[in-house]
């Protein structure tokens, strides 16, 4: 089983940005404990993040050959982009979206996702935990569609 993680603009300066809202672990951080994880459930997992929408679309387009699930945490792209919703549902690879922070709780132009009626669910509100459950919560889907 290979999932493939993608990190969305600005989740590359975690630990910098707004710790009050995202807390102060690292994107580094985040992804050795995803791979660690990855590793006690069975699981090879790949972590990404782009600033741009056209290579996170590509990333999705290239996960078709190479991943059987996908965890994404898109950032302010959840909010506004029909290109990322478009190419998840194109590659049709089940996909679990997370946010560190409860994107519901917080300004209202953060509570419409795009992603939210194409993937399997979404987790929203528990920091760098939210990725944890993101990838169990795609590796028991995969595995309960296995079966
Ligand atoms: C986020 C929430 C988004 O609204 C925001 O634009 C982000 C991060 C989160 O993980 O809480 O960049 O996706």
């Amino acid at each position: 089983l290979s999932v493939l993680v993608l990190h969305g603009p600005n989740l590359n300066l975690l630990g910098l940005r707004e710790p009050q809202i995202y807390g102060a672990s690292t994107l580094s951080q985040i992804d050795d404990r995803l791979l660690e994880l990855g590793l006690s459930l069975g699981t090879k997992v790949e972590c990404l993040q782009s600033n741009h929408e056209g290579a996170l679309v590509d990333a999705i387009h290239a996960a078709r050959s190479r991943h059987q699930g996908i965890v994404i945490n898109a950032g302010a792209y959840t909010h506004t982009s029909i290109a990322i919703r478009d190419a998840l549902a194109g590659v049709q690879i089940p996909a679990v979206e997370v946010h560190l922070s409860n994107i519901h709780q917080r300004e209202s132009f953060r509570h419409h996702s795009y992603l939210a009626a194409i993937v399997v669910g979404q987790i929203s509100g528990f920091g760098p935990h939210s990725y944890e459950l993101g990838l169990r919560a795609i590796v028991a889907h995969l595995q309960k569609s296995a079966s």
